[in-house]
């Protein structure tokens, strides 16, 4: 299925693809990059931010950020060399996302990862694990249900910079899980306890 920009749209891959190709729907992508991502980035004076997506799919992130935010550079990564958001990249890359060793200096690491891969592919969490530590601010759409998992529980701590947790609303994919926005954010050096953010509302 397309959508107006001749681009692969609200694409349901049967549970089970060991890509996990399930491409966030644009609506969600534009919320979480307008009432998110340009507050935060505003917040703490981030111009012209250099922005990695680790698992770039369909490429919804890209297209808004090319919208709102002003002077982004994007790095666009996925295994699968067709994936069409890598059109929209600055620069791109075909590489597992949670094995690479990332360069640094990177502003925000955004995305969607593949959720629960079957083996071998490698897990959510080590996805997660290698996002957070490229870059200050992180937003990832994840299972709404990791937020009560303990093997999550490193992931969502406040010494890894975890901010919190945003609903969106309906779930995204009715095939799948209800989903989340989890946000890091390092900026901010102290912080007393993991924040529950309103629902990011998209239809
Ligand atoms: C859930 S989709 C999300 C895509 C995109 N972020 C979006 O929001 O539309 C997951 C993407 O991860 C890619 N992918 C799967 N395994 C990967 C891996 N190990 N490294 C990089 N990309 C991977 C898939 O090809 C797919 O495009």
């Amino acid at each position: 299925m397309t959508n107006e920009r001749g681009q692969r749209r609200y694409v349901e891959e049967p549970v089970g693809d060991p890509l996990g190709r399930f491409y966030t729907p644009d609506p969600v992508a534009e919320l979480v990059v307008r009432d998110v991502l340009v507050p935060m980035l505003q917040a703490h004076n981030v111009s012209r931010p250099k922005i990695l997506e680790m698992s770039v799919g369909g490429g919804s992130f890209v297209f808004w950020i090319r919208q709102y935010i002003e002077g982004a550079y994007v790095h666009g990564n996925d295994l699968d060399p067709d994936a069409p958001g890598l059109k929209l990249c600055d620069r791109t890359s075909n590489v597992d996302a949670a094995r690479t060793r990332w360069s640094e200096g990177w502003d925000v690491n955004i995305g969607n990862p593949p959720w629960d891969p079957p083996a071998p592919a490698a897990p959510t969490i080590d996805h997660v694990g290698r996002a957070i530590r490229t870059a200050p601010i992180g937003l990832l759409v994840l299972p709404w249900s990791y937020g009560g998992q303990p093997t999550w529980s490193p992931m969502f701590s406040l010494e890894v910079g975890f901010e919190g947790v945003q609903p969106i609303n309906p779930r995204p994919w009715i095939a799948h899980r209800e989903a989340a926005l989890y946000r890091w954010n390092a900026h901010i050096e102290r912080r007393e306890r993991r924040e529950y953010f309103q629902p990011l509302v998209w239809r």
